[in-house]
């Protein structure tokens, strides 16, 4: 039987691997990507598959929850895939609001009418809820999260995920919508915004600016190829349990500072540039406000319920980074200079 697939979030980063995976592995789906097309948000991520018969793309935003509804009303969701947000935790500290109304309230809009419009009639049905592990907060030195682990989120963007995290939980244990939530560490790969690290870094040394390293680089967080990521997200849509988290982790620590040194050891080699010459770049900046030490995933759950293991070693997935930022130099400058929103803000109109 033919379904029909809500992706929120597809023009993003991890959103776009999902929706290009979804829509390549399932030809029997119909899968609609939602998206407002914020800054964060590029069609070009989608190109080769922007024309699939079983793909289709909706502009439109998740914090109206008329437009919402009539969504709904108009294509009967079978299942949503929810990534769409708020991500960039620099911006959250500067702009708390986008967060608390997209993240918090678009959530709540997704959830409230899957809810009327599925009216009780849940066999089949499926709410799946993309997070973060950063509602765990941060850890010390050891010791790892585990789906057990309290939430204790310190920024205004793990604060409003671990809010939505909640909300979802709640709509499953009130009203028994049938829900599945994961909690996934730091992705990296093609199609990243360059305001995170590693394609923020990417992009500066190829252009000889300062790679600004927060406080002191030692800072640790669990790295993960985004097709990892997306190929878990894929299992648990399908067999994840209702009403069950997921923690997913590449088992993959690094201080901000090791990853950079290795970073530019390769963007050496790939730009011939002497080796050294990328480190020189490096540029020690003021801490973030509320800096997460570290954070470490335990998947083990994933692993032995669901069979997934991350498919990379580090050194393999930063290489594939490495060589898709330069192998399409003009979506990272077609971002860094604007021409991304303009073209698809002539096609689609303003947010
Ligand atoms: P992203 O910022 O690259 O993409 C977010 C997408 O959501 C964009 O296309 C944007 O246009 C869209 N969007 C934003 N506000 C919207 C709104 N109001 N209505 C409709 N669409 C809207 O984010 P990402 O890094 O791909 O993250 C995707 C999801 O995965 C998020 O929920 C994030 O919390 C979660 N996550 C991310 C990471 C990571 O390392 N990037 C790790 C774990 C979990
Ligand atoms: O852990 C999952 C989270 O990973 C996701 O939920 C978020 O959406 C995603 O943005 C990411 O959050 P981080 O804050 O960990 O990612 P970011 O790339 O912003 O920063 C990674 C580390 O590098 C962090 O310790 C801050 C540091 N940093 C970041 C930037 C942008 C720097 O030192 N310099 C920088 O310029």
């Amino acid at each position: 039987m033919q379904k029909t697939i809500l992706i929120t979030g597809g023009a993003g980063f991890i959103g776009s691997h999902v929706v290009r995976r979804f829509v390549n592995r399932y030809p029997e789906y119909r899968i609609v990507n939602l998206d407002a097309l914020t800054y964060a948000g590029n069609l070009e991520n989608l190109k080769d598959i922007e024309n699939a018969p079983n793909y289709q793309f909706v502009k439109g935003d998740i914090t109206d929850g008329d437009f919402i509804q009539k969504l709904f009303q108009e294509y009967h969701f079978d299942g949503v895939l929810h990534l769409a947000a708020e991500s960039h935790v620099d911006r959250s500290i500067s702009n708390p609001m986008e967060f608390i109304m997209t993240n918090i309230v678009g959530t709540v809009n997704l959830l409230n009418t899957a809810r009327e419009i599925w009216k009780d009639d849940y066999p089949g049905k499926r709410f799946y809820h993309i997070s973060t592990d950063e509602v765990y907060g941060s850890l010390g030195a050891t010791g790892f999260f585990t789906e057990t682990t309290s939430y204790d989120p310190q920024s205004p963007y793990s604060a409003s995920k671990a809010s939505s995290d909640h909300l979802v939980r709640a709509y499953h244990n009130t009203y028994g919508l049938p829900v599945v939530i994961s909690n996934c560490s730091n992705n990296y790969g093609p199609n990243q915004f360059p305001e995170k690290l590693i394609p923020l870094a990417i992009n500066n040394i190829k252009n000889n600016k300062p790679i600004p390293i927060y406080g002191k680089g030692e800072n640790i967080r669990d790295w993960l190829y985004v097709e990892d990521h997306a190929r878990a997200i894929d299992l648990i849509f399908h067999d994840g349990k209702q009403g069950e988290t997921y923690n997913i982790g590449g088992n993959n620590e690094w201080t901000n500072i090791a990853l950079i040194r290795t970073l530019c050891k390769v963007m050496d080699i790939k730009l011939e540039r002497e080796p050294g010459t990328s480190e020189q770049l490096i540029t020690f900046v003021k801490d973030r406000a509320g800096h997460d030490l570290r954070y470490a995933i335990d998947s083990s759950r994933l692993m032995n319920e669901l069979g997934w293991k991350p498919s990379l070693q580090f050194e393999e997935g930063i290489e594939k980074t490495v060589n898709w930022y330069l192998e399409n130099q003009e979506w990272l400058e077609n971002i860094v200079n604007g021409t991304y929103e303009n073209y698809y803000r002539e096609m689609y109109g303003n947010r």
